[in-house]
């Protein structure tokens, strides 16, 4: 067959909802697609560790201490499942560590601002793993196996993630006035941010087309931040704080909210390496790469041992 008759095959088997394995033939821009994605997915994954890990040893109590550690060690394994998601792709891990590193491979815009007070774990878990379980759960039904069949697993750990931080949520707002201010402040902080996480609105992204005709996305960014301000205004209510947007307002006609304009001067500036934390994040991620380097080193010579004496 030539190429147009296995691209034609290729999306038959697509549009028939078979799933996409490894060692099955692929456009090269459907593999470079999914590299570009599932790496980044496994990039925010790693980076998204250090923010939260900010506050382990500031946790209020054992309780909060114990729930902070459990999140923060499963994104790590998030990121490994990804990693080797993308691996099955015909890239090496270093390739991907070293893109990160070096600058050329995003990570979500979302780990660049500052987690201030207590109320920011708070806040992540319920906004930012709230974003990530709407796009997850979607990504269940990507077209790529070893993808679909990673988001699984990691969506039933990122529902305890999204719970612990509401619950975080709820405590504070039933606190004392100084805490529901810093719920408040949280919100206030990181609700613009969590929005942007979703992507580009869809007439100005570059991918989603593609993407959607290869079924690697089933809902567009838009569709899926709508659905996300929906569930979450009705949490807010619930809370008893404002979400900063004095253009949210339910629109009996569309049924949804419609909501004010999201500053993408702010985003982009963010993804090109100019948000408020960036050259902190690649610091420690430079600087924990540095420091595990003897770790890899020995792993591989004892992976060397074993093949020699395997011969
Ligand atoms: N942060 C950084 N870059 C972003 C971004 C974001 N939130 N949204 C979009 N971009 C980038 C894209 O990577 C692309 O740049 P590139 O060509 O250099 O890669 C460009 O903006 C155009 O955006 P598109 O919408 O055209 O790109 P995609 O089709 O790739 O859609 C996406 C963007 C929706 C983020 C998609 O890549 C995706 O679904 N990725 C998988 C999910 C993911 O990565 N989530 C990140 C958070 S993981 C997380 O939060 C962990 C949790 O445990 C806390």
């Amino acid at each position: 067959m030539n190429e147009i008759q296995l691209e034609e095959q290729f999306q038959q088997k697509v549009d028939a909802e078979i799933k996409i394995e490894p060692k099955d033939w692929m456009p090269d821009k459907y593999r470079q697609t999914l590299i570009r994605q599932i790496s980044q997915h496994a990039h925010s994954e790693i980076v998204g560790m250090l923010p939260e890990s900010n506050w382990i040893t500031r946790a209020p109590n054992l309780r909060r201490k114990v729930a902070l550690l459990a999140k923060v060690q499963d994104e790590a394994g998030h990121g490994l499942y990804l990693y080797s998601a993308a691996e099955t792709l015909q890239i090496d891990r270093q390739t991907l560590v070293e893109q990160l590193l070096d600058g050329t491979a995003k990570y979500s815009n979302i780990f660049n601002y500052p987690t201030l007070t207590w109320a920011d774990i708070g806040a992540i878990g319920w906004l930012v793993d709230g974003a990530a379980i709407m796009n997850q759960v979607m990504l269940q039904r990507t077209s790529y196996g070893p993808y679909s069949r990673a988001m699984v697993r990691i969506c039933k750990e990122e529902s305890f993630h999204q719970r612990q931080g509401y619950e975080i949520m709820i405590t504070l707002c039933n606190g004392t006035v100084e805490q529901k201010e810093m719920a408040q402040d949280a919100l206030t902080r990181w609700w613009w941010p969590s929005l942007m996480m979703f992507g580009p609105s869809d007439k100005d992204s570059v991918h989603s087309s593609q993407s959607m005709k290869w079924k690697i996305k089933r809902e567009s960014n838009d569709f899926l931040r709508q659905d996300f301000i929906t569930r979450t205004v009705e949490q807010t209510k619930h809370l008893g704080i404002t979400i900063p947007d004095p253009n949210l307002k339910w629109n009996e006609q569309k049924q949804e909210y419609d909501f004010g304009e999201i500053d993408w001067e702010e985003f982009k500036n963010v993804i090109s390496g100019n948000g408020p934390c960036n050259a902190e994040r690649m610091k420690a991620r430079r600087e924990a790469h540095e420091n595990g380097k003897w770790v890899r080193e020995a792993a591989m010579a004892y992976a060397e041992k074993r093949k020699q004496k395997a011969v």
